[in-house]
């Protein structure tokens, strides 16, 4: 299979190093090989730990790019450079010219996903995406492929890894903020802005796209009512402690036939509860729905290792022939969103954060 990938970051220069790495296992287990055909970065003289195969291209340069995808016949493009508008440009080209798409980027899905679903459903396209939410935990296959369809699903998770890393580094090693979130951008576990992190935007949306795998309509992370880390102090942790409790950043939903409730922000989250738990990096999603039960997901949130294994397992499903995960082609009605109230399972929203 020949790839084309925008982007040779923390994620694409880790899917490189896997590639490289499981080239003759992926080859045992679907019959192909895979291999890196061009690469788009922004500057191209950086210096990078990421093998790339003799004749790969690698530009600047859209357009050079797209031809060197072209003339080799990509069969897919792998999109890991993020933003949600030139994400959803390169989807929208990469896909008319004919090949598949595997992106591990939340913010074009949480704004664009229907658009770019419907755009790989016209062109005859496969369309994945399972690094987009959770790292390697495989939520995204879980709620598209195996929860069934249920008239009422409710999802309650941490979502972003910088988040619980800086929060976790507060209450238990007692370092400050600043620093937390320097050694998860250290660490590779924060967005090239991590702004998008520490305001739950990133949560948003990814809590976004998972509500709308749930709804079977796309929902956009706009809609949804969100408070970040920032206004969280020394005198919450040491509330939340008071009551056996951590302060994580919980991303919430209730979708219940048309209507979705959802919001985003720091809460009192009981130590006996399993989100209460996760330490570092880790990620973690109850989904309920009737009569499934509830079922939780919980591992490695962000970072390299685990993000490219879950590129890597998208380009192999793609290789052995597999279908795409299906995505909604229409938007749900923006009068059925409201703010969540209570996320439930005990845990408590923080007061005096502005709501
Ligand atoms: P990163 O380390 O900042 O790398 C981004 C890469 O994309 C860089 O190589 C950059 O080029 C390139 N790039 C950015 N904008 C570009 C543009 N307009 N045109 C061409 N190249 C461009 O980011 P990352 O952490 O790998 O994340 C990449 C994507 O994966 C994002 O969508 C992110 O949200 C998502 N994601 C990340 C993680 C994680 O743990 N890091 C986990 C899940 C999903 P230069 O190197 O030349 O600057
Ligand atoms: N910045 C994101 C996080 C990367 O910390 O969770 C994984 O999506």
């Amino acid at each position: 299979m020949r790839i084309a990938m925008i982007g040779l970051g923390t994620v694409g220069a880790g899917l490189a190093r896997l590639i490289d790495a499981q080239g003759p296992r992926l080859r045992e287990q679907t019959g192909r090989s895979f291999e890196l055909a061009a690469v788009l970065v922004r500057d191209p003289r950086k210096p990078r730990e990421a093998p790339l195969p003799p004749g790969c291209v690698v530009t600047a340069d859209p357009e050079a790019f797209f031809a060197a995808a072209s003339g080799a016949t990509a069969d897919v493009l792998v999109e890991v450079a993020g933003g949600a508008a030139p994400g959803r440009g390169f989807a929208l080209r990469a896909l008319r010219a004919g090949m598949h798409l595997v992106t591990a980027n939340k913010a074009m899905l949480a704004a664009h996903g229907a658009e770019v679903a419907a755009a790989a459903q016209q062109a005859g396209r496969e369309l994945f995406f399972e690094a987009s939410v959770c790292g390697g935990v495989p939520v995204v296959a879980a709620l598209a492929r195996a929860v069934p369809p249920a008239d009422r699903t409710g999802l309650l998770g941490v979502v972003n890894g910088t988040c619980n890393f800086i929060l976790s580094a507060m209450a238990e090693r007692g370092t400050p903020y600043a620093s937390a979130l320097a050694e998860a951008q250290r660490l590779g576990y924060a967005e090239a802005d991590p702004t998008f992190d520490v305001s739950g935007r990133d949560s948003a949306e990814k809590l976004a796209i998972l509500a709308s795998l749930a709804a079977g309509r796309a929902i956009q992370a706009d809609w949804v009512a969100t408070t970040g880390i920032t206004g969280v102090t020394p005198a919450h942790l040491a509330e939340a402690r008071a009551h056996r409790c951590a302060v994580r950043l919980i991303a919430a939903a209730r979708i219940d036939g048309p209507r979705a409730a959802l919001r985003v922000g720091p809460a009192f989250t009981p130590l006996d509860h399993p989100l209460g738990r996760l330490s570092g990096p880790q990620n973690g999603l109850a989904v309920r729905a009737e009569p499934m039960g509830e079922v939780f997901l919980s591992g490695p949130g962000a970072g390299a290792g685990p993000t490219a294994s879950a590129v890597l397992s998208d380009l192999r499903l793609l290789g052995s022939g597999g279908p795409g995960t299906p995505f909604p082609t229409t938007t749900a009605s923006r009068a059925d969103i409201t703010p969540l109230e209570e996320p439930g399972g005990g845990i408590r929203w923080l007061s005096g954060d502005g709501r």
